[in-house]
């Protein structure tokens, strides 16, 4: 019995080391990021803080964008400590620590004018900052549903609030989203017979899943959306993309089950999913390489997202309702 969970184990460890040497790419140009401000939206878990640390590695002053100050703070801690770890004359950027819960306006309105006022230029936002399947209907304000209005409002909010400099800094804005949009479809507007993303607040049925799922599709619609406005103003080389990291080792999914069914699908994500580390390849492949307006990203290469999140009718159907519902936030 012991020999036999002993070669259980060391078979599993073997599948793990194997399936991280060849699971998902590494971006491994060492561009330089020097002189470059990144904003990351949610830093300080994950793919976020993954991201920032590789962005700062790289060169790049990082602005890590938390709602939590210890868990920033911490975050802030363990990048700087890798940082000062580079030998001398390595690349090295810093990082700079800001409070933003995008579930309080009031919180993306200081954050934007703190940024504001550090005059940095703004090279790249990262909208990374997410919740995941959140088990009930919650609401913010007492009137917002909770998942749309972290993943999608919050974020949409912030794009506006920076737009000018958006436009004059030449922003890459990289919109982090799943490849569970794919599992959404449209529905008709009986009213205009044209298509749009279905009941956007959940107050017709609400399931984890689909809600952010949901959030995920219209984070695409609205990466598309800033793109099509980006590309119709002249004299700025800003553009909006979105990518998806895979599936990934983080608490995203599992943070909200019950105890048995975290441990299950944590055994999946270790089977089956990258390292954070890995996941945040494509983050850093689109803060350095050079990537095109509009387009959707996995893996370090342009992929194609669903057909429901190039539509055109839907992306203005979501930026009417994300500006109505700021009304309400
Ligand atoms: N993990 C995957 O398999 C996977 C797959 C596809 C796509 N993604 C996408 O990857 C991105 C990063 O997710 P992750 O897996 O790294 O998850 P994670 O480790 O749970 O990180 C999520 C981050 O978002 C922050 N956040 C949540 N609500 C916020 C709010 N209201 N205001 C500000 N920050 C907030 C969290 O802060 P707290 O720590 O304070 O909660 C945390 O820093 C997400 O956009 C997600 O949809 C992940």
């Amino acid at each position: 019995m012991g020999t036999l969970a002993l070669t259980a184990a060391a078979v599993l460890i073997g599948f793990c080391f194997v399936r991280d040497r060849t699971s998902g790419r590494v971006y491994s140009e060492r561009t330089s990021l020097a002189g470059q401000t990144i904003i990351v939206t949610g830093a300080n878990s994950g793919i976020g803080f993954e991201a920032s640390k590789e962005l700062a590695l790289r060169g790049a002053t990082v602005v890590l964008a938390c709602r939590n100050r210890d868990a920033g703070a911490s975050a802030k801690r363990r990048i700087d400590s890798a940082l000062n770890a580079r030998k001398r004359g390595a690349e090295r950027g810093r990082v700079l620590l800001e409070m933003l819960d995008l579930t309080d306006k009031k919180s993306i309105e200081k954050f934007a004018e703190n940024f504001r006022n550090l005059n940095f230029p703004l090279n790249a936002l990262v909208l990374n900052a997410s919740i995941g399947m959140h088990p009930t209907r919650a609401l913010v304000n007492s009137k917002l549903e909770l998942c749309f209005t972290s993943n999608v409002l919050g974020h949409y909010y912030l794009v506006e609030l920076l737009w000018d400099k958006i436009v004059e800094d030449h922003t890459r804005i990289i919109t982090v989203t799943s490849s569970l949009h794919k599992y959404v479809s449209l529905e008709v507007d009986p009213a205009t017979l044209k298509k749009r993303l279905p009941d956007l607040q959940c107050e017709l049925s609400y399931r984890p899943k689909e809600a952010y799922a949901k959030s995920k599709l219209a984070n695409i619609l609205l990466a598309h959306h800033w793109a099509r406005q980006l590309s119709g103003i002249s004299n700025t080389r800003a553009m909006s993309v979105s990518m998806h990291p895979g599936l990934v080792m983080t608490p995203l999914l599992t943070r909200y089950l019950p105890f048995w069914k975290k441990h299950l699908f944590n055994l999946i994500l270790i089977l089956l999913g990258k390292t954070a580390w890995k996941g945040c390849q494509t983050v850093i492949y689109c803060c350095s390489h050079p990537i095109e307006n509009g387009k959707y990203y996995g893996n370090c290469e342009e992929e194609e997202p669903s057909p429901e999140s190039r539509d055109e009718d839907a992306m203005q159907a979501l930026s009417e309702s994300c500006r109505e519902l700021l009304n309400a936030f």
